[in-house]
C-alpha cells in the first residue's frame, strides 16, 4: 500500500473515468457492462476519498458529447446513473457526504433529474465530504452559459463591466462555492482533458494513469496522491518566493 501524508491530502479530486469500453472489450463484454462494472468503481473511490477524508470529489460522469454516443448506450449510462444514486443516497446519508452536480441538469429528463434533486435536498446539510457529479457538463457550455447570465444582469443594471472581476465571474459557474480541483485522475492513457473543467483546472495538478477506470482501486487513488505530494505547487511563483 503506498504511503500518503494525511495531512496534506489534496483538497479537491476531480476524476475522468475512461476506460469502460476497453475494459469491456478486453473481457469480451458489451460496452454496457463495462460500464456496469466502472459504477463499482465510482463505490469504491468515494469510499476511499472519505475514508481518507478528501473533501470534495468530482466525477466526470456523463459528458455533452456523450450524447452522440448510440442511444441504447446512453439510454444504459443514465439508466445507471439513476441506480446508483437510488442505491446510493442511504449510504450518503450514513457517511455523512451530500450529493451536488454540475452541468445542464435539466436535459438529463424528468426521471433522473427528480430523483437526482431529491438526493442533493436530502443530503444538503451532511458536512463529511462532497461528492459532486458532472452530468450532461461541458467545460466551454458552462462558461458561455455563466457569460450569459452575467450579460442578462448587466442588461438588468445589476453589474456593471467594471465590477467583472475573475471572481465574479466565478461565482456565474456552475461550480460556484465549489474549490478548484487540486488533482486530476484520468484513467484509460488518453492524455488531455475533453472539456472538463476549463476554467477551474488552471492550477490544477494532472496526473494520468493507463488504468482503466473499471479496474481502478484504493490503491490506484492512493498512488495518484502520494505522486501529487511530491510535485511543488509554485501558482507561477518561484521556490525561493514559496518558501519565503
Ligand atoms: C468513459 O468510458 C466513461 C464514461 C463515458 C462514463 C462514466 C460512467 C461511469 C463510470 C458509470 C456510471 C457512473 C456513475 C457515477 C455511477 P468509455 O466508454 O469512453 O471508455 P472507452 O474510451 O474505453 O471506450
Amino acid at each position: 500500500m503506498k504511503e500518503i501524508d494525511l495531512t496534506r491530502l489534496p483538497q479537491h479530486i476531480a476524476i475522468i473515468m475512461d476506460g469502460n469500453g476497453r475494459w469491456a472489450e478486453r473481457h469480451a463484454m458489451g460496452r454496457v457492462l463495462g460500464h456496469r462494472k466502472g459504477a463499482n468503481a465510482v463505490q469504491a473511490a468515494v469510499k476511499t476519498c472519505r475514508r481518507i477524508g478528501i473533501r470534495y470529489l468530482t466525477l466526470y460522469a456523463f459528458s455533452m458529447e456523450n450524447w452522440l454516443r448510440p442511444k441504447a448506450e446512453v439510454r444504459a449510462l443514465l439508466r445507471l446513473l439513476q441506480e446508483y444514486i437510488e442505491n446510493e443516497t442511504q449510504e450518503m446519508i450514513d457517511k455523512d457526504i451530500r450529493l451536488v452536480a454540475i452541468g445542464n441538469l435539466e436535459s438529463l429528463g424528468e426521471p433522473i433529474y427528480a430523483k437526482l434533486k431529491e438526493t442533493i435536498e436530502r443530503t444538503a446539510q451532511n458536512q463529511g465530504m462532497v461528492l459532486n457529479l458532472a452530468l450532461s457538463y461541458g467545460g466551454r457550455d458552462e462558461i458561455v452559459a455563466a457569460a450569459r447570465r452575467m450579460c442578462n444582469d448587466g442588461l438588468a443594471g445589476k453589474i456593471t463591466p467594471e465590477e467583472v472581476t475573475k471572481d465574479l465571474f466565478a461565482g456565474y459557474l456552475y461550480t460556484t462555492g465549489l474549490p478548484d480541483p487540486d488533482l486530476l485522475i484520468r484513467t484509460g492513457g488518453e492524455y488531455r482533458i475533453s472539456n472538463f473543467l476549463l476554467w477551474q483546472m488552471a492550477y490544477t495538478e494532472f496526473y494520468f494513469t493507463e488504468i482503466l477506470w473499471p479496474d481502478f482501486r484504493e490503491r490506484h487513488l492512493l498512488k495518484a496522491i502520494a505522486d501529487y505530494q511530491q510535485r511543488e505547487r509554485r501558482f507561477g511563483m518561484t521556490s525561493e518566493q514559496l518558501k519565503a
